[in-house]
């Protein structure tokens, strides 16, 4: 049987615990992972692509299955490219749902080939996104717990 590739695709900006705990568990399944960061020239980052790279490298070092790319352009494209048959995609909570049905949808329009799998992630991490904790750092809350210590040091970098 041929290795089954897997692409785990976000905008990682940055990485949280809640993605590195989908990403493990998407690693136990898949024979290969790749991560792979969105580049979207029209949406404006607090991290550029490359630094969003470079934390989920160093977080996924201890993980020999898994790697790290960078994206532009149509996801169903990078699929292709990589020759990978899974997109994988977090739900955390129903409201998830939708936006998550409607990509999915839109992606096997695209591309039939390809399979949408949909997993979950701890429910200790249900509350979690980047977006929140981007917040809490600017407004100076803590997000220990959240986000590896070196995602920690690098908001603070930015946001302080
Ligand atoms: O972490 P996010 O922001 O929820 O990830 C969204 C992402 C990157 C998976 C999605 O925006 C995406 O795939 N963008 C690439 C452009 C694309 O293929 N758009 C059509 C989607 S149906």
């Amino acid at each position: 049987m041929k290795p089954v590739i897997a692409i785990c695709p976000g905008s990682y900006d940055p990485v949280t615990y809640g993605h590195l705990d989908l990403i493990e568990r998407a690693a136990r399944v898949f024979d290969r992972l790749i991560v792979a960061v969105l580049q979207n020239p029209e949406k404006a980052p607090l991290f550029p692509v490359s630094e969003r790279a470079e934390m989920l490298r160093e977080a996924t070092r201890g993980w020999s299955n898994v790697e790290v790319d960078v994206f532009e352009g149509l996801l169903v494209d990078f699929v292709r490219r990589k020759g990978a048959r899974v997109v994988v995609r977090g739900i955390r909570a129903v409201s998830d749902y939708e936006y998550e049905l409607q990509m999915a949808l839109m992606n096997r329009k695209m591309e039939p080939t390809v399979e949408t799998v949909f997993m979950l992630p701890a429910e200790t991490f249900s509350f979690l996104s980047s977006s929140l904790v981007r917040e809490i750092v600017r407004l100076g809350g803590s997000v220990d717990g959240l986000v590896p210590p070196m995602v920690q040091t690098r908001l603070k970098a930015r946001l302080r």
